[in-house]
């Protein structure tokens, strides 16, 4: 029997361990259970990599289509933000979370108002573009049963670490993080080559 389909182009793949060209500089597990420390993380394009023997996780996501984005603050974000990756973002955070069941259970309009009507995630995140770049990946549809719902990476350059600060302290005090249930923040940078 072959397999039909050829393997997801939006899947990202993080394996923590000794390699990769992240350097951790902390690891804190802010609510739940922690993850194994590991002094470097790589992120891999695609979703099988190649030689994990040393691998001390290793952590999968998929980017998708927005799901509660409108019209208007789509043009906003398309606007204003910048891929990950450029030279300067020498700074990054890797920050793996899972949202209760409640959040889970609400329908899809219900989940909008508590994102954006209540907590303004997206108009806050708005405010810290093009300083901070990011990818989210989603793991609930996964083929196999994943430890955390999204994985975020954002980048940033030194000199806007305490704007990211800034913003993730307004993003954690709103009413959508009251349906977290596990958040892993790990902390990373660019070693000079
Ligand atoms: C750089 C500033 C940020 C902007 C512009 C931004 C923007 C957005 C947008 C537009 C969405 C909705 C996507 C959709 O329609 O499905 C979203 C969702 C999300 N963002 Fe952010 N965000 C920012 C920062 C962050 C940070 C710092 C984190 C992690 C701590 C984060 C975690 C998430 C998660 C987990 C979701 C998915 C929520 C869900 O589907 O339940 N975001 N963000």
């Amino acid at each position: 029997m072959t397999e039909i389909g050829a393997p997801n182009r939006r899947a990202t793949t993080f394996i923590g361990g000794n390699g990769g060209e992240w350097a951790v500089v902390s690891q804190r597990a802010l609510l739940g259970p922690p993850i194994a420390a590991v002094s470097r993380v790589a992120m891999i394009f695609g979703s099988t990599p190649g030689d994990c023997r040393d691998a001390a996780w290793i952590l999968r996501g998929v980017a998708t289509n927005d799901r509660y984005t409108t019209r208007e603050e789509k043009h906003s974000l398309v606007e204003k933000q910048v891929p990950i990756g450029r030279p300067e973002a020498t700074r990054a955070a890797l920050i793996l979370l899972r949202k209760n069941a409640d959040w889970w259970a609400m329908p899809q309009d219900e989940r909008r108002a508590v994102l954006e009507e209540q907590s303004h995630h997206i108009a806050i995140g708005l405010r810290y573009l093009p300083a901070v770049a990011r990818r989210l990946l989603h793991c609930r549809d996964l083929e196999s049963e994943a430890p955390f719902d999204f994985l975020g990476f954002l980048d940033f350059a030194p000199a806007d670490e305490v704007a990211f600060e800034d913003m993730l302290g307004q993003l954690r005090s709103t009413k959508e993080w009251s349906y977290m249930e596990r958040e892993i923040d790990i902390r990373l940078v660019k070693p000079d080559r």
